[in-house]
C-alpha cells in the first residue's frame, strides 16, 4: 500500500534522523522514526563501531530509546536509508530489527519504507516477519 499524508510525515522525520547517522565504516546512513501510541515520535539512527559487531541499526536505536523512555506501544516506524551523501534509496529493515519489532508490536504494525521504484510504501510487520519466534 502506498503511504498517505501521515506516513509521509513520519518518513520526513526518518530522513531528518538519518542526518545523525554515525556510519564511517559502511557509509550507509539510516534514519528511523517511531510513532508511539501516545502520538510522540522517537528518532533513531545507525551507530557503527570499529569492531563491527557492536553496531546498531537505526530501527533498533529508535525502539530501544523509546523503551528507555517508558514507551512500549507503537503504531508505525518509518525507515530512510542509503549511501551517505545521496538521497535515501530502497531500505528495508534487517531480520534482527524485524524480530525486535515483533517483541513489542503486533502483525498490523506499519513499517514505512522507500521501495525499489522510489515510492514510499507501507508494509506490515506480519508481511515482513511471518510466524516470528516468541517466548511470550
Ligand atoms: N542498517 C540499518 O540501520 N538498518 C537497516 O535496516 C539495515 C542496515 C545499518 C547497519 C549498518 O550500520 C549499515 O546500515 C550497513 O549495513
Amino acid at each position: 500500500m502506498l503511504a498517505g499524508a501521515e506516513e509521509m510525515k513520519l518518513m520526513e522525520e526518518a530522513v531528518k534522523a538519518r542526518k545523525r547517522s554515525y556510519c564511517p565504516y559502511s557509509n550507509f546512513a539510516v534514519g528511523a522514526a517511531l510513532l508511539c501510541e501516545d502520538g510522540t515520535v522517537v528518532l533513531g539512527c545507525n551507530v557503527e563501531s570499529g569492531s563491527f559487531s557492536p553496531s546498531n541499526c537505526a530501527e533498533r536505536t529508535a525502539i530501544f530509546a523509546a523503551v528507555a523512555q517508558g514507551k512500549r506501544k507503537f503504531r508505525a516506524l518509518a525507515v530512510a536509508g542509503g549511501n551517505q551523501g545521496e538521497a535515501p534509496g530502497p531500505c528495508y529493515p534487517c531480520g534482527v530489527c524485524r524480530q525486535v519489532m515483533a517483541e513489542f508490536c503486533s502483525n498490523d504494525f506499519k513499517v514505512i519504507c522507500k521501495n525499489e521504484e522510489g515510492q514510499v510504501e507501507i508494509l506490515t510487520l506480519g508481511e515482513l516477519l511471518p510466524r516470528h519466534f516468541s517466548l511470550l
